[in-house]
């Protein structure tokens, strides 16, 4: 790309001139999120691909999500600025071995976070996300046994939460998970006016000294409603950027991780960057594609949960 190129500008002209969307997450680069049409948490992000006409959906996030996009609107095109933008929680589920686990409980029914392929989403019955669990598990008797997947932090949180007793499949975040409880500890002795504000994926050790813990789209919320000058936020940095930009006055600070390179950010949503994007945007690829049996039983459980969602 010629370095010369305004990268803002020429994606805003293939916008208009191909009928194309962009729609990011909240894990994205500031200049992403400054250059989409609509920002947001995976329960957001997926209404918006299943409601938009644009002819194209172009999705900076990672492949789970671009996916859940094609699932949900088949006859336009889905876009990822890299393909190889993956998951590690969604890569801890392998269809095959996950099919072999649903297999022992035979009267359970199977809830499973959105953060999975499309594989284990065709193996599920209903999917949820960290904004709307509780509202899903809640909808299903109280007698039905559930597995819950793929992500054993959030399952465990929304036992504690819901007193459902629900099996639960062993995958994690890693960027969720390398949070160090002892330097966040540390930290907060440093801001003690400081709130802490978590994601669900964190561990229960993190979870428990959270004063909010939420969806990405929940943590933002509350920390615009909410009137402490001073946060530290446990989750992806990303998120940071509309927590500055919604809140000029308050202090956010990324929770510090337990590595030596002190980083926190998603390796995989950090994979897009705005010149990808555009790269995408003009040559109309990487395309996310599926077969269509695969689609057509994958798409059940997520409309189950947009249903439910309303
Ligand atoms: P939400 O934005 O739905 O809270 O999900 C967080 C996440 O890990 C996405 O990969
Ligand atoms: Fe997956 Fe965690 Fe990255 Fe979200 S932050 S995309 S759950 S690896």
């Amino acid at each position: 790309v010629d370095p010369a190129l305004d990268l803002f500008a020429a994606i805003e002209n293939l916008k208009k001139e191909k009928n194309a969307i962009v729609l990011a997450h909240y894990y994205q680069e500031p200049d992403i999120q400054d250059v989409a049409d609509y920002i947001g948490d995976s329960l957001g992000l997926s209404q918006q691909a299943a409601k938009t006409d644009a002819d194209i959906i172009v999705f900076a996030g990672v492949h789970f999500m671009a996916e859940t996009a094609k699932i949900l609107s088949p006859q336009k095109k889905v876009l990822l600025p890299d393909l190889k933008a993956g998951c590690s929680l969604a890569d801890s589920a392998p269809p095959e071995l996950f099919k072999k686990f649903r297999d022992k409980y035979p009267d359970h029914i199977v809830i499973s976070y959105i953060n999975c392929s499309a594989g284990i989403k065709a193996l599920s019955d209903i999917i949820c996300t960290s904004s709307n669990a509780e509202k899903i598990i809640e909808s299903v008797p109280k007698d039905q046994p559930i597995i819950f997947a793929p992500d054993r932090n959030l399952g465990s949180y929304l036992i504690k939460k819901t007193g459902r007793d629900m099996v639960l499949w062993n995958g994690a975040c890693m960027v969720h998970e390398i949070f160090s409880l002892e330097k966040i500890t540390k930290l907060k002795t440093q801001h003690p006016k400081a709130k802490i504000i978590a994601h669900p994926e964190c561990e229960p050790a993190v979870l428990a000294v959270a004063d909010y813990i939420g969806s990405t789209t929940g943590l933002l919320k509350f920390s615009k409603k909410d009137d402490a000058q001073e946060y530290i936020v446990v989750t992806e940095t990303g998120i940071l950027h509309q927590m500055q930009k919604e809140n000029p006055g308050k202090t956010f600070i990324p929770a510090p991780p337990n590595n030596a390179c002190a980083c926190n950010d998603c390796p995989h949503m950090k994979l897009n960057t705005l010149e990808k994007l555009y790269l995408c945007m003009e040559y109309e690829q990487p395309e996310i594609t599926m077969e269509e049996s695969l689609r057509i039983a994958a798409k059940k459980p997520i409309e189950r949960m947009l249903e439910i969602s309303e």
